[in-house]
């Protein structure tokens, strides 16, 4: 399957087994690539790492959220200059979302930007973080504050790596599938709720919702902020475990809460609740430990609060979630 992203710089996402295979097609133009792979990835594949006809260079990435810093991304930029990487070359991120968002960093930056192509190896990567061009890495101080818009020349998607994947990190991918079905809604969001999709069916039907929100929106100024749907408890969440609890994971929590109050309130119909209750419960996603006061006074410090707003992504049907502003104060009322 071929899913065109129409950014200012278009691409396309190939969702297929063997997808990595066109990696020598789409590199022969590079003079130099060098294959940014995350370290679980590499151990794993290393035998099997794609050959290409350009000169190629392995730089491999400790693994681990807690990897995605600036020791890490000034390593592989150090890397890069040492071995005189230029303009003509490009890099290949090869691995989760954290080796995506850090190889889309380095190479928006690494000489005002060079090209770099995308091999997601997570499902979550694949679903989410690997399509729309965000770059990014942590500071102490907070996830994915320093960053960039940068796409990527081309995704390849191949879903046999999804079987080394373990079943923690599949099941936090799903976090994010439930998200985009909750988003999609109409057939597919039913199916993928359902658990009836085939892996390399679900993969793409979240790329092509995501890629048609990233058209409208590429710079994440309106729309695309609905994509955020469970992410304002799930974030406050993340923060509270001290990311222990990792992101899907976090973001199915989060939407498990929104949709609850939006059914208990009056917004959400029981047929689609009950079809989200039911995905969550065979994500087995574990107790919420804490508090919605807890969650709500952790929520303030959100990127979405502007001033004494927070727009909170809300849910009033599959298919129909909607960004509400609500006083940043009042978040606790509006959810309970
Ligand atoms: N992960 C949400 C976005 O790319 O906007």
């Amino acid at each position: 399957m071929e899913i065109a992203v129409q950014t200012a710089n278009p691409y396309t996402v190939y969702v297929e087994r063997g997808a990595a295979k066109r990696l020598d097609e789409l590199c022969l133009g590079y003079h130099k690539v060098c294959l940014v792979v995350d370290q679980n990835v590499y151990d794993l594949y290393s035998e099997e790492l794609p050959s290409l006809t350009s000169e190629t260079y392995t730089f491999v990435l400790p693994s681990g959220e807690s990897n995605k810093n600036l020791t890490q991304y000034a390593r592989l930029l150090s890397y890069l200059a040492a071995n005189r990487f230029d303009r003509k070359d490009a890099l290949v991120a090869l691995g989760g979302g954290v080796t995506g968002d850090l190889t889309g960093f380095a190479a928006a930056t690494y000489m005002r930007g060079i090209d770099w192509i995308g091999v997601p190896t997570t499902l979550l990567s694949m679903v989410d973080s690997s399509v729309g061009g965000k770059t990014a890495v942590d500071l102490a101080e907070g996830k994915n504050l320093v960053g960039a818009f940068w796409q990527p020349k081309a995704v390849l998607i191949d879903p046999d790596y999804l079987v080394s994947l373990p079943e923690a990190e599949r099941k936090n991918g799903m976090g994010e599938v439930i998200k985009y079905a909750c988003l999609m809604g109409g057939d597919a969001g039913k199916a993928i709720l359902a658990g009836e999709l085939p892996t390399d069916r679900l993969i793409a039907a979240c790329v092509q919702y995501k890629a048609d929100v990233v058209k409208q929106d590429e710079l994440d100024k309106g729309v695309r902020a609905t994509l955020n749907l469970g992410h304002t408890l799930g974030h406050a969440i993340e923060q509270l475990s001290a990311y222990s609890v990792p992101h899907g994971t976090a973001v199915a929590m989060g939407l498990g809460i929104v949709a609850r109050s939006a059914y208990d309130k009056g917004r959400l119909n029981k047929r689609d609740f009950e079809a989200i209750e039911i995905a969550l419960e065979e994500l087995c996603v574990p107790q919420v430990p804490y508090t919605i006061p807890q969650l709500c006074r952790q929520a303030l410090h959100d990127k979405k609060v502007e001033g004494s707003t927070l727009h909170l992504i809300d849910i009033f049907g599959l298919g129909d979630c909607r960004i509400v502003d609500i006083p940043a104060d009042r978040l606790e009322d509006y959810l309970c």
